[in-house]
């Protein structure tokens, strides 16, 4: 067996899920699906992402999957690179098998079509214009702090959890923080860029300015030594 079934076995701890997993008493064992030639969505979901990403791709510790805005902001392309490699920064694991995980391509694929089949909604912006998923210019930290100040810190500075606190912003990498910023997190109450505060939305800029902020928090040493925050594609890690 291999260890993405294990895991479902393990992970979900119902008698009903080891039941499935063992042969009936009395009767001889199932003939077991290869791993690797399962690709219905929702046991591929139910087997490797549920644990993180919820049971139906919301209210769980990562980011809801299921939300629609999500599906409409984000591209296969950036889709399938994270389920493939890992999202760097944060505790999302790579699971292409060349990548060292346990899923053919088929299976990511798969995974892919089933998740915009099941959670994607047609016009959900109705017309409104979303920042760009991946930042494109450099942000500056300095008027992203007053972004935050002015569009953040009413919710989260009395929060118990800061997220501008470096333990917090250590767990979280940019992309992440871009995401849940630009497409809310309807499952948690994180509101979308367009309802943070005030009348206007959050623009492109203002977007990358407040990542730069949040950026320069991680390490305020090195963030002192280059205030403008410059474009970290090549920073590893983030
Ligand atoms: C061990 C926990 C874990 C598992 C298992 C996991 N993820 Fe993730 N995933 C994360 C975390 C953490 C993030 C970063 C976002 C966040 O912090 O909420 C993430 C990010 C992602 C992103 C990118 C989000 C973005 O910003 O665009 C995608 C897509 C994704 N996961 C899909 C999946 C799929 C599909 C599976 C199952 C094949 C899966 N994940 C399994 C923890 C996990
Ligand atoms: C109307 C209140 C509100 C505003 C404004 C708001 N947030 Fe939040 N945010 C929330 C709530 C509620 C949560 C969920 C908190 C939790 O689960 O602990 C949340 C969660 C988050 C998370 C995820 C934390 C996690 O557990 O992974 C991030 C990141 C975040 N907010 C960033 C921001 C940023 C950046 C801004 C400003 C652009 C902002 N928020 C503005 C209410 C708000």
């Amino acid at each position: 067996m291999r260890p993405a079934l294990l895991f479902a076995c393990f992970a979900a701890g119902l008698t009903a899920t080891i039941a499935a997993c063992r042969p009936a008493p009395g009767h001889p064992p199932q003939p077991m699906l290869n791993p690797d030639q399962i690709t219905d969505f929702t046991t591929l979901y139910n087997q490797n992402c549920a644990g993180c990403h919820g049971a139906s791709g919301e209210n769980g510790p990562a980011l809801d999957l299921a939300n629609p805005e999500y599906q409409a902001l984000v591209d296969d392309a950036s889709l399938r690179r994270w389920i493939s490699s890992g999202m760097p920064g944060t505790q999302m694991p790579a699971f292409a098998q060349s990548a060292g995980g346990m899923l053919t391509d088929a299976q990511i694929d798969a995974l892919i079509a089933g998740m915009r089949r099941a959670w994607s909604r047609p016009n959900i912006f109705a017309g409104a214009a979303p920042p760009p998923y991946a930042q494109n210019q450099a942000g500056s930290a300095q008027h992203g702090e007053q972004i935050y100040q002015a569009r953040c810190a009413g919710c989260h500075a009395p929060s118990p959890q800061q997220i501008t606190s470096p333990e917090y912003l250590a767990l979280v990498g940019d992309q992440a923080l871009r995401t849940i910023v630009i497409a809310g997190r309807p499952d948690i109450g994180q509101p979308d860029w367009r309802h943070l505060g005030q009348s206007a939305p959050l623009s492109a800029q203002e977007v990358d300015d407040l990542i730069a902020y949040l950026d320069s928090l991680r390490n305020p040493a090195a963030a002192a030594a280059r205030p403008s925050n410059p474009s970290k594609s090549s920073a590893p890690g983030r």
